[in-house]
């Protein structure tokens, strides 16, 4: 099998694209990625040299360079990831993400459409695999603020900490109510995919996941910024009252998620992925503080005065939470760590790792990558 993982430089993608090299030595991996600023193949650097692994660097709103790519590597199956990704960026700056996740989806549809109906078995052994996410339903009302245990039983290894914040959750059938550019572009993305199996018979498949969190995530997003800022000890900008609840999923469950479900999901399915575990922002923080303090043996929450609460975002979603059942109990997937095991990894790799994040904030990763490739 040739796949085409798009986005597999970035923070989920590097994950999924060192699962499948290593994995599957059968399979060729492409790995697609325009090296934007969340792009940085140091994320990849222990698999780059093997031979059942390729990058290449490209725009996949570039429909041209997308339909040359599908017939040159004779791709058997897309797991799309590529996207612009920050809700905060979205504000700023929308036309980026219709651009990326809307065009550069459909272009990527395109493609693959031309490419598959134009050989003998067609669709075939086929597959088209696009990574959503749970923003694109909208946000879940905060019904119980101090939090009450979830009306269904959760594995007995996906959380310690077991809480729901609100009495209802996102489901597969949940009606779409985007709020943010980001997630309305995804939403719009996710649409396509399910019309191009409607209309056109593609095999499709589309997974909306809930926050993910672990090593490689570029530091603009809640959890590396933070650990970051507490080592430096500089401020932590706390949106409004640190109320917001997220959904975390350890990044390589969410990996393993999606290699089960690339492999055995149903076509024109849609799962959702997470892991049962609302955490209010505020009381995350105070994990992370009170994780980085022990591990840089600091004094127990000696670094609590760096929360400053600051402006809340425009259109904030209050909650986000993913009822997983349906991948549960279709096919067997279940979160493999409990979120202060995930927390403890996560910190110690991104405090291990100080010149990553170096080279990450000071920008010397993408001189270095980007001319590598330009140059080819
Ligand atoms: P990321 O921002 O870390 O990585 C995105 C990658 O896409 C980068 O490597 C970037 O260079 C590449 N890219 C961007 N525009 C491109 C283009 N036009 N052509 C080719 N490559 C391009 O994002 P992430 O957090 O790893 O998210 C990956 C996917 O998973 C996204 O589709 C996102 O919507 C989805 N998702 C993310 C989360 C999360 O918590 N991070 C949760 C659920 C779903
Ligand atoms: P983020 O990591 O940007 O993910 P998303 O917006 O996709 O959920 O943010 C997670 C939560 O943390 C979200 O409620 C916004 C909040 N947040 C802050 O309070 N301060 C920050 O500096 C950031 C980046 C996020």
């Amino acid at each position: 099998m040739n796949i085409l993982i798009t986005g597999g430089a970035g923070f989920i993608g590097s994950h999924v694209v060192r699962l499948f090299v290593n994995k599957y030595p059968s399979y060729k991996i492409i790995n697609l990625d325009k090296l934007t600023y969340a792009g940085n193949l140091e994320n990849l650097k222990d698999i780059e040299d093997r031979e059942n692994y390729k990058f290449v660097k490209a725009d996949i709103c570039d429909f041209d360079a997308m339909c040359r790519l599908m017939k040159d590597e004779a791709i058997d199956g897309i797991i799309h990831l590529a996207a612009e990704s920050h809700v905060d960026r979205s504000i700023k700056d929308p036309f980026t993400f219709a651009r990326t996740n809307v065009m550069g989806t459909l272009s990527l549809l395109q493609a693959a459409k031309l490419y598959w109906e134009s050989l003998p078995e067609r669709y075939e052994g086929k597959r088209f695999y696009h990574i959503s996410t749970d923003e694109v339903y909208g946000a879940l009302e905060l019904t119980h603020p101090k939090g009450i245990e979830p009306p269904f039983s959760t594995t007995a290894s996906s959380s310690q900490h077991h809480l729901a914040y609100g009495d209802t959750f996102f489901y597969e059938d949940t009606k779409y109510q985007p709020h943010s550019p980001y997630s309305a572009s995804k939403a719009s993305s996710d649409h396509f995919v399910r019309a191009y199996h409607d209309t056109y018979g593609m095999p499709t498949i589309v997974t909306n996941c809930s926050n993910n969190y672990g090593p490689y995530q570029f530091p603009e997003k809640l959890i590396p910024l933070f650990i970051n800022n507490i080592r430096h000890r500089k401020p932590l900008p706390v949106y409004g009252k640190g109320e917001n609840v997220r959904d975390w999923l350890y990044v390589e469950d969410h990996a393993r998620a999606i290699d089960l479900i690339f492999h055995k999901g149903k076509v024109a399915e849609t799962y959702n992925i997470g892991g049962f575990n609302e955490w209010k922002n505020i009381d995350i923080i105070k994990v992370l503080i009170k994780t980085v303090d022990r591990v840089l043996g600091r004094g127990e929450f000696e670094d609590l005065g760096l929360i400053t609460y600051v402006t809340d975002r425009a259109g904030h979603d209050m909650r986000y939470a993913i009822d997983s059942t349906k991948l549960q109990k279709e096919l067997g997937w279940e979160p493999s760590l409990q979120f202060e095991e995930g927390i403890e990894k996560t910190v110690r790799w991104y405090l291990d790792n100080q010149k990553w994040m170096d080279n990450v904030t000071s920008g010397d990763y993408q001189n270095y990558y980007s001319s590598m490739y330009d140059n080819r």
